[in-house]
């Protein structure tokens, strides 16, 4: 069967955007797709050999399809008039001012897009909702484009993206479902299924789901709230842990071996990151709030509050065991993006540990595989001779003269440092607080190390 041609845009070439346009372009050779920004360094960076995000495979992935039928560019107007589907990709943070401050996702950026596309629009386009937003977005949209078109009825559909960063491209080629929510009325279905036809090209069909648009906006914010959750839970779990002797690891084992429980998303740490959980969880919040029903979001917003606390909990300890005060000491941090494999720092729970600990006037010799040392500080809020923080460029220079090492994202090359020569330069007594359970806590122990890792009791030193 010959596949239609159809000609792609994408508003945003972030992290989901970036990405998600790549694999369609390489699994849709007949497509040709155009990922705009605003942004130009950004554009600049993906039409460059240095992209500006980091994912295991992406590179390759745009390498092949760059060129051939994937464009970066800033002309958004051109590209969105060019197009027969216009992906929405761009940002939408938590708002930081007025009505619904620091709960109401931001919606600027989408009601820019929509006004972008009722300008340049000169016939009817198929709009995908693409980054995560509040349930009744679409609306929003589709009231824009019914105000300031000009009489041309566009159809909106939603289109939720479930990558999670660092797995990304295994995500986008083998996903768990892909979710269409579209209008009910025959222009709604057949739009729907022109993106039910393209995706089909390479997920087999019953993991495509087609809902109404209301029901597919709010999957995403609940999938992303069931999965903060359940981290939240076993995070409560650990601090029991700690107090108890338990291992919160065999905990973890131990519940997940129920099928209807099962294993993954159990990993205690040092709190969730990343620019979803907390935006999403929130969103709920406000969502629960603004329909009557403060029960419900009392709830949801716990799930926060113990996020939050479970950071603090961390900084606490390690305050407390280095004798209640950490002022001048140097302190090695191992990690500062949200998880491993991306470089990506947004809500990542580094940033708040460090934060703190500077405010108690610690010295941080932060080390990050990806991340990038000008976005370290910027994340800190501190500039490039700010004596308090050194940033390195590799994990053995950060412990040198350390009173402790934090482990706070879990990068796989940390597992083979070997403990007697990190021991060896530190300063003594030395501890490791490993807040991922990465390290080999008996292997550092053995070395001579005191070590404290999330939901177990502390080792102390040989
Ligand atoms: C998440 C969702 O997984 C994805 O489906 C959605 O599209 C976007 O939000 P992401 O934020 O990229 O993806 O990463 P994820 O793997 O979910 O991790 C989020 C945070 O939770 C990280 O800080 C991670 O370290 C933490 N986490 C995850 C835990 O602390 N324990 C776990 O067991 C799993
Ligand atoms: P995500 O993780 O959701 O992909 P990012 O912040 O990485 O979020 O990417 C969103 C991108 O959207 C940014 O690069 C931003 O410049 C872009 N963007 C925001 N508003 C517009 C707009 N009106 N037109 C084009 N691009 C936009």
């Amino acid at each position: 069967m010959m596949t239609p041609k159809i000609n792609i845009c994408c508003i945003g070439a972030g992290y989901v955007g970036g990405p998600t346009m790549a694999m369609i372009a390489a699994k849709c050779p007949d497509c040709r797709v155009e990922v705009v920004d605003l942004n130009e360094r950004r554009i600049a960076a993906w039409n460059s050999d240095e992209l500006p995000i980091y994912e295991p495979g992406l590179e390759d992935l745009v390498k092949a399809a760059k060129g051939r039928n994937l464009f970066f560019t800033t002309d958004v107007e051109s590209a969105v008039r060019r197009a027969d589907v216009v992906f929405v990709s761009v940002n939408t943070p938590t708002k930081t001012f007025g009505l619904g401050m620091d709960r109401a996702a931001d919606l600027r950026f989408v009601e820019a897009v929509a006004r972008t596309i009722a300008r340049s629009a000169d016939r009817p386009k198929i709009i995908v909702e693409k980054s995560t937003i509040p349930v009744r977005t679409a609306e929003l949209i589709h009231t824009i484009l019914a105000h300031s078109g000009n009489g041309m009825r566009h159809q909106v559909l939603s289109n939720p993206e479930f990558l999670a960063e660092g797995s990304a491209v295994a995500d986008l080629e083998n996903p768990d479902r892909i979710l269409i929510g579209g209008e009910s009325t025959p222009e709604g279905r057949e739009a729907m299924q022109v993106l039910v036809d393209l995706y089909a090209q390479w997920v087999p069909r019953d993991r495509i789901l087609t809902t109404n648009l209301w029901s597919s906006e709010l999957s995403k914010l609940v999938a992303n709230a069931f999965l903060a959750q359940r981290i939240s839970s076993i995070n409560s779990i650990s601090a029991l842990c700690e107090a108890t002797e338990a291992d919160v690891d065999e905990v973890a084992l131990a519940i997940g071996a129920d099928s209807r429980i099962g294993p993954k998303f159990l990993r205690a740490s040092v709190g969730f990151g990343g620019s979803c959980f907390q935006k999403d969880v929130l969103n709920l919040v406000y969502l629960c709030e603004h329909f009557g029903l403060p029960e419900a979001a009392a709830y949801w917003e716990q799930v926060i509050q113990m996020n939050d606390w479970q950071k603090r909990r961390f900084t606490v300890r390690v305050i407390r065991a280095l004798f209640n005060t950490v002022a001048g000491k140097a302190i090695a941090i191992w990690g500062f993006a949200f998880k491993k494999d991306t470089n990506d720092t947004r809500e990542s729970p580094a940033i708040s540990i460090c934060r703190q600990l500077l405010q108690e006037r610690a010295v941080l010799h932060i080390y990050d595989p990806k991340v990038k040392p000008e976005d370290i500080r910027s994340a800190l809020g501190v500039g490039e001779g700010d004596p308090a923080v050194r940033v390195a460029e590799d994990a053995l220079t950060t412990v040198n003269g350390a009173h402790a090492l934090l482990v706070l994202t879990e990068w796989d090359e940390f597992r083979s440092v070997n403990p007697a020569q990190i021991f060896q330069q530190m300063m003594k007594p030395a501890w490791v607080f490993d807040g991922r359970n990465l390290l080999d806590h008996q292997a550092l122990r053995t070395a001579g190390f005191r070590v404290e890792g999330i939901g177990r009791a502390p080792l102390p030193g040989a």
